[in-house]
């Protein structure tokens, strides 16, 4: 494994991270042995940072970390969220007395007398107008409650917005060869800020793992069945918000680029980190054997000059008029 700074924090996090939706909820059934196996895996192959939210699974992911912590020495670094409880989802919710009462909550499923890192969950875009959350959010760090606090973000210029205030410290984004828009502007900016930034969704909701066919099922609990068109939330968190069709069609002229011996999905999460801007890729996975073959990203050397330059060409031909003004 290799480390790279989170931003200002000081904190030095695996390029390969572990995202812990999957093990909450809504990507159907997953076993909590499964999970625990695949997050002890992850320690083992060095992973030290692992992203979450207080919704994945209604607390399940979050007691799940907690879980991991109890029963492994090494420092383990959690990254969880707060917002998406409210319903309405609306930024007049985002108020001092609701951040404070999901944080409280957040502590009790991580077993924590102070989080790690607290990230607003893809508030409406008016929060970042309101310089009064991240007040709110300063006076909880004040108190202990909190070590730093970020954002995850749907759009680029939220990104731009939030590095604005001072004191957040990461940005989580869709990032991916299938949403090349964040390295254009955003990653300027935000090594500029020094700001950290976490690359979601990296494998396109599994796409880019190259496993994917026409006839893939997915359960009626999945979301890659139930969000297809952005029925339950934004659609760009379901295959990056490509067509499906279309995606299957760009990941086997990815596949064409691949060197002998190397699985599509560490080959994608290599090509996020060729960013220096990006902090660490956080793919989401549900069994030990995902995780040990994410994490071999990190052993993969840089990718070739021609090799970026096709994926450019695939994202430009295909994906790009799909997705590139959307977010
Ligand atoms: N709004 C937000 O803030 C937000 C939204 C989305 C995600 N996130 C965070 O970002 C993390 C990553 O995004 P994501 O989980 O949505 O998508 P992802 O990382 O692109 O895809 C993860 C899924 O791909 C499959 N997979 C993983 N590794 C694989 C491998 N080596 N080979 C084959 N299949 C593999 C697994 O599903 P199957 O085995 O079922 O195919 C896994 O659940 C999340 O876990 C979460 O922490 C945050």
């Amino acid at each position: 494994m290799r480390y790279r700074a989170l931003g200002r924090t000081g904190w030095q996090v695996s390029e390969v991270s572990f995202g812990a939706w999957a093990i909450g909820g809504a990507w159907g059934e997953v076993s909590d042995d499964e999970s625990m196996a695949a997050l002890h895996r992850a320690v083992d192959c060095g992973v030290n940072f692992i992203d979450t939210a207080d919704v994945y699974g209604d607390g399940r992911s979050e007691r799940l970390i907690a879980r991991l912590k109890r029963e492994r020495r090494e420092q383990i670094l959690v990254a969880t969220k707060a917002g998406r409880r409210l319903s309405p989802h609306t930024a007049d919710g985002y108020n001092a007395r609701n951040l404070a009462a999901f944080i409280e909550d957040s502590l009790r499923n991580l077993a924590a007398d102070c989080l790690d890192l607290v990230q607003l969950h893809c508030p409406p875009t008016d929060v970042y107008y309101r310089p009064e959350v991240f007040g709110a959010l300063d006076d909880l760090a004040q108190a202990g409650k909190i070590r730093y606090y970020g954002v995850s973000v749907e759009r680029v210029e939220e990104a731009l917005k939030a590095i604005e205030f001072p004191n957040v410290q990461t940005v989580q984004i869709i990032f991916n060869c299938f949403r090349q828009r964040p390295a254009e502007l955003f990653f300027r900016e935000a090594r500029r800020r020094q700001a950290g930034i976490l690359a979601r969704v990296p494998l396109a909701s599994g796409l880019l793992s190259g496993k994917l066919t026409r006839d893939s099922k997915f359960a009626a609990g999945d979301h890659r069945n139930f969000n297809r068109r952005g029925e339950a939330f934004d659609v760009g968190e379901t295959f990056s918000g490509v067509d499906y069709e279309v995606a299957l069609e760009a990941v086997e002229e990815i596949r064409r680029l691949l060197p002998a011996g190397v699985a599509m999905a560490p080959f994608a999460l290599r090509w996020i980190l060729m960013e220096q801007a990006v902090s660490c890729v956080i793919p989401g996975a549900k069994r030990p054997a995902q995780v040990v073959e994410n994490c071999a990203a990190a052993d993969l050397p840089p990718l070739a000059a021609e090799t970026m330059a096709a994926i450019r060409g695939i994202y430009d031909a295909k994906i790009r008029p799909l997705v590139h003004q959307l977010w």
